[in-house]
């Protein structure tokens, strides 16, 4: 078929920088775990405004080995919202623990604390917030329920919500580095938290080499070659936070001639955009067909709620958040005429 090439939904942005960092880790000949992932755990805990970072082999990993950090094992409960990804339904199902999924609020994404206070029984140990999108999520009010609560991380990093960085508030957080996120080391993830013995749990089970006794551990290393990638990342990271941030603005302004709602915001919270979700007035199937014959890949922004792999009632935020919200190309690669082709399919789609 010929015509312009398909925008895709995503696309990491890497350049001259990252070639040459891996290169160099290469050509020293030290590949695995070292300087480059210390300097690396650095960078993020200054992001994210905590003590210390423990880099690991993804972010499912990452969540995983924070539940162990926590302690939560068979017996314990975890709440979590049912729209995500299904990494947090594995990471906890591996704890051994049990996963209580918990309705959203449509708008804004993140899990309601009504709904996270209906939750929580006398096993309950942890919750796990993500902020979706990159819209920190409102923790105030979890936080006054006295749960550890472990923030995900995972598509929003360097923003800040009402004046504090995300990630700088839970017990501890969690991040992905996949090839899509706001940073990417290719597959990477990261636990973050303060110094403490939660942190040197998780330290030392991300290896088993070189211990005294032979206690529980795996590997679950990044490699030199990764964190090299994600330095340049995170250094380039207010740059893209901006092109992403200035793509929203020229979109947004075409929602007000449309039959789309714009994302929600939330008052002094940073939206860093790592999706653009709009929401529509009905489902979203035919938008995507649409945007797709126009060679604008567009996508529901959660595959499938957790709640309906596992055929459970009661999720009518979830539900609609499903139906109607539709997620539209947004990456700093994205090039101006790039960003004019979408805004063409979106005057077009969504009128
Ligand atoms: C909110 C959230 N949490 C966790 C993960 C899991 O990260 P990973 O794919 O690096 O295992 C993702 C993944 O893509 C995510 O979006």
């Amino acid at each position: 078929m010929n015509g312009p090439p398909v925008i895709p939904h995503s696309r990491p942005s890497l350049g001259e920088a990252e070639a040459q960092a891996a290169a160099d880790v290469i050509r020293s000949g030290l590949l695995a775990q070292g300087e480059k992932v210390t300097k690396f755990e650095r960078a993020l805990a200054k992001l994210t405004g905590q003590d210390e970072g423990v880099a690991v082999s993804s972010g499912t990993a990452a969540l995983f080995l924070a539940l162990k950090g926590l302690g939560i094992g068979p017996g314990d409960e975890v709440i979590f919202p049912s729209y995500v990804c299904t990494a947090p339904w594995h990471a906890v199902s591996q704890a051994g623990a049990t996963p209580v999924l918990v309705d959203i609020d449509p708008e804004t994404y993140h899990p309601s604390p009504e709904a996270v206070t209906r939750a929580i029984t006398r096993k309950t140990k942890a919750v796990i917030v993500p902020h979706l999108f990159g819209l920190p999520a409102d923790l105030s009010e979890l936080e006054k329920l006295g749960i550890p609560i472990i923030e995900d991380c995972a598509q929003t990093l360097g923003a800040s919500m009402g004046g504090r960085p995300v990630g700088s508030v839970g017990a501890l957080t969690v991040c992905s580095f996949y090839a899509t996120k706001l940073i990417t080391t290719g597959e990477g993830g990261m636990v973050l938290g303060r110094s403490g013995p939660h942190m040197a749990r998780i330290r030392a089970v991300r290896q088993y080499d070189e211990r005294d006794a032979l206690e529980s551990a795996f590997n679950y290393k990044m490699t030199d070659m990764q964190a090299a990638l994600g330095l340049c990342q995170v250094t380039a990271l207010p740059q893209f936070i901006k092109r992403r941030q200035a793509i929203a603005t020229q979109y947004t302004a075409i929602l007000r001639d449309v039959k789309a709602d714009p994302p929600a915001g939330i008052p002094r919270h940073d939206h860093v955009f790592y999706r653009y979700v709009v929401r529509l007035p009905q489902s979203v199937e035919p938008a995507i067909k649409a945007f797709a014959a126009r060679g604008v890949s567009c996508r529901r922004p959660v595959f499938k709620p957790i709640h309906s792999y596992l055929g459970l009632p009661g999720f009518s935020g979830t539900d609609l958040a499903w139906e109607r919200s539709l997620s539209i190309p947004i990456y700093p690669s994205l090039v101006e005429h790039e960003v004019e082709r979408v805004v063409d399919a979106m005057r077009e789609v969504l009128a």
